[in-house]
């Protein structure tokens, strides 16, 4: 079994059997229920390493944990000591004096899970490293997506929006290719990265042609924070061309869904009438993270019991 006692820094880390067994054990976890407590971390402790705002993967994480036994700490950099000058290598050292087994890191520095890794012998997941990576935001999306079609092979997806400032795009892009989708980004030439094309992903401008016949369309937070300068006049101007409406839909296949892993900007990268439609699976999105999240600790760490 590769996946046991390994660190996850991006999709690339896991084999594709890697990932069909993730999706059977969250499958088997979502069956289950959410009641439903287990006890193969008992004994654990996650500490949740959360140098950048969350909301859905830290808390999913935290409920994961605890819902396979695991004592779960959550460390806020805002309120830490490093506000009076503690290095980072002498907060993981700290932490770690205090018996960490795994830590759960977010860090808007890309390679800040590997940095961590050089301090700890605990096991590292990254819950996002700046526009780097977030390979649980890929594993539940790409899990969604099999749920609700069965497959992934040859689907086709658009991936719409900011993709030069997005992890979620570029985690997304390796892991839906590698399990044989066609993949498409789409968004104005500003916002596009450099070197997208080695992962097997097209390039698109057009949003309508881009959509035509897609079975899913997979919108992207405007991400404002990460953006230095102007990449486009305007949000009015961002929306009219390439915010998804019930038009953009309409391109799309008949089944077609729309996905986003949030937080949204509604408004700007997606309209209300898209984002709580029926084709809509965002909170689905948040509800399978925490089952994959569970399928992810179990199987990566500590597994002694039969699900
Ligand atoms: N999708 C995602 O990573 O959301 P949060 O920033 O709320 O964790």
């Amino acid at each position: 079994m590769s996946i046991f006692g390994m660190d996850l820094f991006d999709v690339d880390d896991l084999t594709l059997n890697d990932v069909l067994l993730i999706f059977e054990t969250a499958q088997r976890f979502k069956e289950a229920g959410f009641a439903k407590k287990w006890t193969s971390l008992k004994g654990k402790t996650i500490c949740t390493l959360f140098f950048e705002s969350s909301t859905r993967t830290r808390i999913s994480f935290e409920i994961a944990a605890k819902r396979l036994g695991a004592d779960v700490v959550n460390f806020t950099a805002s309120t830490s000591s490093l506000n009076k000058g503690e290095s980072f290598k002498d907060t993981v050292k700290t932490l770690d004096a205090m018996g960490i087994d795994l830590y759960v890191i977010r860090h808007t520095e890309p390679g800040s899970p590997m940095m961590l890794k050089k301090y700890t012998k605990a096991l590292v997941i990254n819950a996002g490293d700046g526009i780097r990576a977030h390979p649980t935001q890929a594993i539940l999306d790409a899990y969604t997506i099999w749920e609700r079609f069965g497959k992934i092979e040859g689907l086709k997806i658009a991936i719409v929006g900011d993709i030069l400032h997005s992890r979620v795009a570029r985690s997304n892009a390796k892991l839906l290719t590698m399990l044989g989708a066609d993949v498409t980004f789409v968004g104005p030439n500003a916002l596009m990265p450099m070197g997208a094309e080695q992962y097997g992903i097209r390039l698109s401008n057009d949003i309508e042609d881009a959509v035509n016949d897609a079975d899913v369309i997979m919108g992207l937070r405007m991400q404002l924070e990460r953006q230095t300068t102007g990449f486009f006049s305007s949000l009015d101007e961002y929306n009219e061309f390439y915010g998804i409406t019930p038009k953009t839909m309409s391109f799309a296949k008949e089944n077609s869904i729309f996905m986003h892993p949030g937080p949204m900007n509604r408004g700007v990268e997606v309209i209300d009438s898209v984002s709580d439609s029926d084709a809509s699976t965002v909170e689905e999105q948040v509800t399978n993270g925490v089952f994959v999240r569970m399928a992810l600790l179990y199987l990566i760490n500590f597994k002694n019991e039969v699900i």
